[in-house]
């Protein structure tokens, strides 16, 4: 099952096993990480669920759509890397993860 790793904005690490097919944001709801609160339930309309994909996995994760990219406009702090947890679905490909969760969502 491939590993995803999420940095809260306090430094804490979880590392956490999520099934293929699952979102990025489920992996952290299903463990109980307070950074990630996915309000909407995974329906891209609440952008409670921002994250950081780290540098080294932008690519890999692809870019936003256009509907995402909209919702991350309305976050406190957008970046370049900036993704909807709940927009990435797991792949084995996406094994060693690593995202940061806002200031914003601690
Ligand atoms: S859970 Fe609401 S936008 Fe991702």
């Amino acid at each position: 099952m491939p590993q995803i790793t999420y940095i809260e904005a306090n430094g804490a690490e979880y590392e956490i096993d999520v099934p293929v097919g699952n979102s990025v944001m489920q992996g952290a709801v299903d463990n109980m990480i307070d950074g990630i609160l996915a309000e909407c339930g995974g329906a891209c309309a609440c952008a409670t669920c921002h994250c950081y994909v780290d540098e080294n996995w932008t690519a890999k994760v692809g870019p936003a759509s256009d509907i995402e990219k909209e919702m991350l406009e309305a976050t406190p702090d957008p970046r370049d890397n900036s993704r909807l947890s709940c927009q990435i679905e797991v792949t084995e490909e996406l094994d060693g993860l690593i995202v940061r969760l806002p200031e914003s969502q601690y």
